[in-house]
């Protein structure tokens, strides 16, 4: 395995990803608990090498960030990226000066001389695009080392010691902009490092399986359901590794979409045999939720019910000693990431990976080092349908912050039907797979229409479909305006009740994607 050292990098994640692409595990840690790490690792000597991310302080500022003196000690590769390159040469006796020549964006890197990062890839004399992203700049490198390449801002825009297996590049191989950058990790990781290359998902399948029959042993096991991707496919990687000592709860608070809940409870019992508690909760949450319409208020009743619930159906199963949860690497990474102060809260985030530390259960967490698009692979490795692996994200309170306002039963049937209708339409027109998340809103306000000859005072409602990656920011997806057209008389048309369709054009920041 390699591990990435992170040094605040917008883009580490993406050296994990072209990491794994070669076939070859990776972790990513904080600079500031590297040390623990290594410790860790190495006791079961399986690292192989070591990369520095990119970050954005300056080394030559007192107290930047270092990587511990010990993992140069250890005799195994590095492979360091811009800010990795500039903290190698500080920490091996070279120099660093700040503000001379910032280079922002696409370089051309020349060839100065072979080397094994290079190999089958870029030869000596060869000029390629690189992309770069720094305002410091390598005035000497330490001993040992010979530049390789040189840009236009760097002398020493890719370094190398042979004889230490440490090499460094001030650009960034991890993004796309640079042509062949994820050649060059491959190199590092597969020819330098010399890891094989055979983490495959069916291998990480079996794995995962070995290592939850090692945690449980003959224990019980719970795990909540929520419908989506994450939660369906821990349980089922779960069930596979120590059959009917799973039991799954579903606690439906009555706000999923049209037919979910039905399609978690076939899937689940009668498909794969599951053993599932499906709790219709319903009454309940829509008994506290009446009359409530401050998002937050909404927000913290759904999530403080929930964890009820689920606690109450795990009292009655009894004898569990462990809660599984579809923890993702990125929660794991954000959680352990060092962040840059306090943040606000925008929104209480709940879902079915959020139950509490007092459940005081041991946690199961099968999926803690993947990333999504990673589980989808796993989803599909284990079998489960396309409908569900390829699903959109889903928040947990539902469909509760789709309805602005005061949330009953009539108004959450009313939803369904426009947003089934709009799910559809998208399918249908092929478009579901490049949206990240698309799903109708009901607002509170009735317009008047006429329909044949007559009036109509009636509701509206807002669509709204965006492209992301994280979540993190997004932007409204473009539709083709016949497609807007379409869908709009499809829903007046088949959803009475409704008598106006808008299209929600705001990206975020400086919206969010749902709108409470
Ligand atoms: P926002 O609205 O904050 O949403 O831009 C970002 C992403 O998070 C989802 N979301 C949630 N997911 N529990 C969840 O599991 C929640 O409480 C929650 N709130 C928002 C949202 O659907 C989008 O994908």
């Amino acid at each position: 395995r390699i591990l990435i050292i992170d040094f605040g990098s917008q883009v580490t994640q993406l050296i994990a990803r072209r990491v794994r692409e070669s076939g070859v595990y990776c972790e990513i840690v904080p600079f500031q608990k590297a040390d623990k790490c290594l410790d860790l690792v190495n006791d079961h000597g399986t690292l192989k090498g070591i990369i520095f991310s990119g970050g954005p302080a300056s080394t030559t500022e007192e107290f930047s960030p270092r990587a511990p003196d010990g993992v140069f000690k250890l005799g195994l590769p590095i492979f360091g990226i811009c800010y990795g390159e500039q903290t190698i040469c500080m920490q091996l006796g070279g120099a660093v000066e700040t503000g001379h020549h910032r280079e922002f964006g696409r370089a051309f890197l020349e060839i100065k001389d072979d080397c094994d990062l290079f190999d089958g890839v870029w030869a000596k004399g060869e000029k390629h695009q690189v992309w770069m992203s720094h305002g410091d700049k390598i005035t000497e490198i330490p001993t040992g080392f010979r530049a390789v390449g040189v840009s236009d801002g760097s002398p020493f825009a890719a370094i190398a010691d042979d004889v230490r297996k440490i090499y460094a590049v001030q650009f960034h191989p991890e993004v796309m902009h640079t042509l062949d950058g994820a050649k060059l990790l491959r190199n590092f990781v597969r020819k330098v490092a010399g890891c094989s290359g055979e983490w495959t998902m069916k291998g990480f399948r079996n794995e995962a399986i070995a290592k939850i029959r090692e945690q449980v042993g003959k224990g019980r096991v719970i795990c909540g359901l929520s419908g989506g991707v994450d939660s369906s496919v821990a349980a089922v990687l779960i069930h596979e590794a120590i059959g009917d000592q799973l039991t799954c709860v579903f606690v439906d608070h009555g706000l999923l979409r049209k037919g979910e809940g039905e399609e978690v409870v076939r899937l689940f019992r009668d498909h794969y045999n599951i053993p599932l508690i499906h709790n219709d909760a319903s009454d309940l949450f829509l008994g506290k939720l009446a009359g409530v319409s401050d998002p937050e208020t909404k927000r913290k009743i759904i999530g403080g019910l929930f964890i009820d619930v689920f606690e109450a159906e795990a009292k009655k199963i009894g004898g569990a000693e462990f809660l599984a949860q579809g923890t993702l690497y990125p929660d794991v990474i954000e959680s352990i990431s060092f962040s840059g102060g306090p943040s606000v809260t925008i929104k209480s985030h709940h879902n079915v990976g959020g139950l509490p530390a007092r459940m005081n259960m041991k946690l199961v967490e099968p999926l803690r080092e993947l990333f999504k698009d990673e589980v989808r692979m796993l989803g599909r490795e284990l079998g489960l349908p396309e409908s569900l692996v390829g699903r959109h994200p889903f928040p947990g309170p539902g469909l509760a912050i789709r309805i602005p306002g005061d949330i009953t039963r009539d108004k959450l049937d009313l939803l369904r039907e426009v947003d089934a209708v709009y799910l559809d339409e998208i399918r249908r027109s092929g478009l579901y797979d490049q949206i990240w998340q698309a799903f109708a809103v009901l607002l509170p306000v009735r317009t008047v229409g006429v329909m044949g000859d007559g009036r109509t005072y009636d509701q509206a409602c807002a669509l709204r479909a965006v492209t992301s990656t994280d979540g993190m920011t997004a932007d409204y997806y473009p539709f083709p305006h016949d497609f807007l057209g379409r869908v709009a008389t499809r829903i007046i048309n088949e959803v009475r009740g409704i008598n106006r369709v808008t299209y929600d054009i705001t990206s975020k920041p400086p919206g969010t994607i749902e709108w409470e």
